[in-house]
């Protein structure tokens, strides 16, 4: 790195706090730039953005406005107002399955995966069952890479959305996006990405996957939790309808009828999360700074360290690919008939934080016939000494249940 692992460790202050931090799946922490931006707001210009007249609602509103334009480069977006803030992944996916299906017909098809998170899952079985769709999820193989051969029977001249992770937040496997957006295109159905696990290991390019909606959290990349938004191409934000109403999303309303502010305010309705949104700004600002092809290679380095070290540990088994280069950020293993909550608890007595259970990918475990796993999950801060200590407490774990 040109930056030393020291000296992002030393941008998060809360590393010193004793614990092995192993959850950045779950969310990431936060480095100090991020925590001083969000009090910033607070305590010297705590206002309302848009309809503030006097200094401290401009520079919020200057602050949140550019928040967005700097969002909209870091996903290498075409155009500004192609960058919609929410609250995160879920609240972003359940917004875009709600406007994307509004218009959808009996018989008329939803494509998803076994490998995805619930909240790219239940938003489009429930828009299906509401709507008489067909919902159809693609398969994945043995080692949990999605089957592309299973995409190609199952998208087809029915299909209108073909919803995808771009990386699986159980496995940690990556899935061929730019091949199922082409899927999705030719078939004439819009790609639907989810970027939660993506783009806080890889320089995103909206234009280059060619998706017409990519969706992330804040809190994933180093930013406020509650944060986060999509990206959508500007053609579709012009032809939908918004689905959230409300405050700073009208231009005008009267008895008869409303209409919409311009993009991308026509679907940010009420009073944002003025504060993180500023922080997710800067939050992107940090990772690239740090740089965007060394966040990649260094999880990449740390994937492939945790699974050699993973390899060597008797009685453990490493879920997914074998091949460092399919997989991002992730190592979910199972210790033999032991259950993950047991793992992690265990594993937490040497303080050790990893996350257990079904990692909300209920369909995937089902597939896999396992109740869930035990994952560790890197970030930018992540060291050989945490997977070293992991796995030590690995070996005290197996001791304590003489696995
Ligand atoms: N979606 C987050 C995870 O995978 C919470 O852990």
């Amino acid at each position: 790195m040109a930056i030393s692992l020291e000296q992002i460790r030393a941008d998060f202050p809360i590393l010193q706090n004793g614990a092995v931090y192993l959850d950045s799946g779950a969310t990431s922490l936060t480095p100090t730039p991020v925590v001083e931006a969000v009090t910033k707001y607070y305590t010297d210009y705590n206002a309302n953005i848009h309809r503030g007249l006097y200094d401290w609602s401009v520079e919020a509103t200057e602050g949140y406005e550019g928040a967005h334009k700097t969002l909209a480069a870091f996903v290498n977006a075409e155009h500004v107002e192609e960058m919609i803030f929410t609250a995160g992944t879920t609240s972003a996916l359940n917004v875009i399955a709600s406007m994307t299906t509004a218009n959808m017909q009996p018989g008329e098809e939803i494509v998803t995966t076994l490998l995805e998170h619930h909240s790219n899952f239940v938003p489009w079985q429930k828009a299906a069952e509401a709507k008489g769709l067909v919902f159809k999820t693609i398969n994945v193989q043995e080692d949990g890479c999605l089957d592309l051969e299973d995409a190609k029977q199952k998208i087809t001249s029915k299909t209108r959305v073909v919803a995808f992770t771009a990386v699986s937040n159980a496995l940690g496997v990556l899935t061929p996006i730019k091949e199922l957006c082409a899927l999705a295109h030719e078939n004439g159905a819009i790609a639907v990405v989810d970027g939660a696990q993506h783009i806080p290991h890889f320089k995103v390019d909206v234009q280059d996957m060619g998706c017409d909606f990519y969706a992330f959290s804040g809190h994933k990349m180093y930013g406020p939790t509650g944060t986060g938004g999509f990206y959508a191409r500007r053609e579709h934000l012009l032809n939908m309808e918004p689905v959230v109403f409300g405050g700073d999303m009208i231009s005008e309303v009267t008895i008869q009828a409303s209409t919409w502010n311009e993009l991308p305010w026509k679907f940010e309705a009420g009073t944002p999360h003025i504060a993180g949104g500023i922080g997710l700004g800067v939050a992107a600002d940090y990772m690239t700074s740090v740089g965007l092809e060394t966040i990649e290679q260094h999880e990449q380095d740390m994937t492939a360290y945790a699974l050699e070290v993973f390899g060597t540990l008797d009685g453990v088994e490493v879920y997914g690919p074998t091949d460092p280069l399919k997989r991002i950020g992730v190592v979910s293993f199972g210790i033999g008939g032991m259950h993950p909550h047991d793992v992690a608890e265990l594993l937490n007595r040497k303080h050790i934080a990893v996350r257990a259970g079904h990692h909300c990918a209920m369909p995937l475990m089902d597939h896999l016939a396992i109740p869930g796993t035990t994952r560790a999950s890197f970030g930018i801060y992540t060291s050989k000494d945490d997977i070293d200590a992991l796995a030590e407490a690995v070996e005290y774990t197996k001791s304590i249940f003489t696995v």
